[in-house]
């Protein structure tokens, strides 16, 4: 695989081609899924989760996505290295220019955040400062709190029209791709039409510009109930390598997500 960048995801976006994405928090990993030919690569904060065991995203720190961000680094090859914003980044915009530029120095290409219309201002800055965002819209889950749980966002046509506003204002104020987690696929396909840059989907249906999960849901590392959008690739192939590739082909074909994983 050639070195991705933004420009092959926009390149991606102008021909149609899905772009394929998977979280990743160690350089093992990091290496295996970019053999796979995965083409963005995501150390999410939902390493709070699924490597340190808590309920949420919340606690994890800048220094616990450094840690990791650095790990990826080092096994990553050719793929683009997205890399979140963890909880309460956003809180000055002194504190998310200080925390952005630590990423960008651990190794982040493209910075993560969450956080709706009221981010125009951080965004706009960011990218100022050359530091390429990706919006996270939709479920975002540093509000798991405020929205009562994990659930679907913008099943009401109002709230999917501030969906699709704000990403446009998001994009307007400099962020290079969209991440649209848990919305119906209606909506995804909306966003997706309607903006120049990538929408990444995660629960988002099948129309998204590309498609993210996370490492462990992809090789059925999970406990209790698994989230509707999620496939275990594990159970199609003989190894590791094989489900990575299998998830890799089928983002690629178009082939996942199927309807079962829509809503
Ligand atoms: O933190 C994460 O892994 C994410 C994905 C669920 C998209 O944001």
């Amino acid at each position: 695989m050639k070195t991705v960048s933004l420009s092959t995801l926009q390149a991606f976006k102008r021909v149609g081609e899905p772009i394929s994405c998977l979280t990743a928090y160690d350089a093992s990993f990091a290496r295996a899924a970019g053999e796979a030919g995965i083409e963005v690569l995501l150390v999410g904060d939902s390493l709070g989760m699924v490597l340190q065991g808590h309920a949420s995203t919340l606690p994890v720190t800048l220094a616990d996505i450094c840690y990791h961000t650095r790990c990826v680094v080092r096994g990553k090859g050719a793929s683009l290295l997205m890399v979140d914003l963890p909880f309460m980044s956003n809180s000055t915009p002194e504190r998310l220019l200080q925390d952005a530029g630590e990423l960008m120095r651990a190794g982040a290409e493209l910075v993560k955040v969450e956080g709706e219309a009221w981010m125009a201002d951080g965004i706009r800055e960011l990218t100022r400062r050359g530091v390429p965002v990706c919006a996270h819209l939709g479920l975002t889950p540093q509000s798991v709190y405020q929205l009562g749980g994990y659930k679907v966002q913008g099943r009401e046509t109002e709230h999917a029209a501030r969906i699709l506003e704000d990403a446009r204002t998001l994009v307007e104020a400099g962020a290079s791709a969209i991440l649209l987690e848990c919305v119906p696929a209606s909506l995804g396909r909306a966003v997706s039409e309607a903006l120049e840059v990538p929408v990444i989907g995660i629960g988002a249906g099948p129309d998204t510009d590309g498609q993210i999960l996370v490492m462990h849901d992809v090789l059925g590392v999970t406990h209790g109930r698994t989230p509707r959008f999620v496939k275990n690739f594990m159970a199609e192939a003989d190894d590791i390598p094989g489900a990575l590739r299998r998830y890799h082909e089928d983002v690629k074909a178009r082939r996942f997500p199927a309807e079962e994983h829509c809503f």
